[in-house]
């Protein structure tokens, strides 16, 4: 079992940005706690961030054939990406939608995501648990196939 984590855009400066948003931990402490309950879940997990809408595209358009599933935080991209949402579709992997913050409780804007009707659900609101929630509904998911 393989699993592909994307954090997008603007994420590598988590604990410098807007840390009363986002919280103080920064992406390798979340990156850390990932590859931990990855190994006791007994899933292989690759991290990646990128910050370009291509990369990501091109990521999840390669992922196709080497991972089962993909658990991304598409940052700013989930509110207007038709290219990253199309790629998810074209994909075909499940893919499973993270958000650090609500962000149905923020500005208008943010809540719209384009991701969210083609992903097999979303997990938003919990700060660094939000990937660790979305990783464990990964493997469940897996797991029940
Ligand atoms: C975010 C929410 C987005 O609206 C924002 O642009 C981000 C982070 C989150 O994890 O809460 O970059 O995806």
């Amino acid at each position: 079992m393989k699993i592909l984590v994307i954090h997008g855009p603007n994420l590598a400066l988590l604990g410098e940005r807007e840390v009363s948003v986002y919280g103080q931990f920064t992406l390798d402490d979340i990156n850390s706690s990932l590859n931990d309950l990855a190994h006791r879940l007994g899933a292989g997990i690759e991290i990646v961030q990128l910050d370009g809408e291509g990369e990501i595209v091109e990521k999840i358009g390669k992922a196709r054939k080497t991972f089962n599933a993909i658990l991304i935080n598409p940052g700013a991209y989930t509110h207007y990406s038709v290219a990253i949402r199309d790629a998810i579709s074209a994909a075909a992997v499940p893919t499973i939608e993270v958000h650090l913050s609500n962000i149905y409780a923020r500005e208008e804007f943010r809540h719209k995501s384009m991701i969210a009707p083609v992903a097999v659900g979303q997990i938003s609101g919990f700060g660094a648990n939000s990937y660790l929630l979305g990783l464990k509904a990964a493997v469940d998911l897996l797991n029940k196939k």
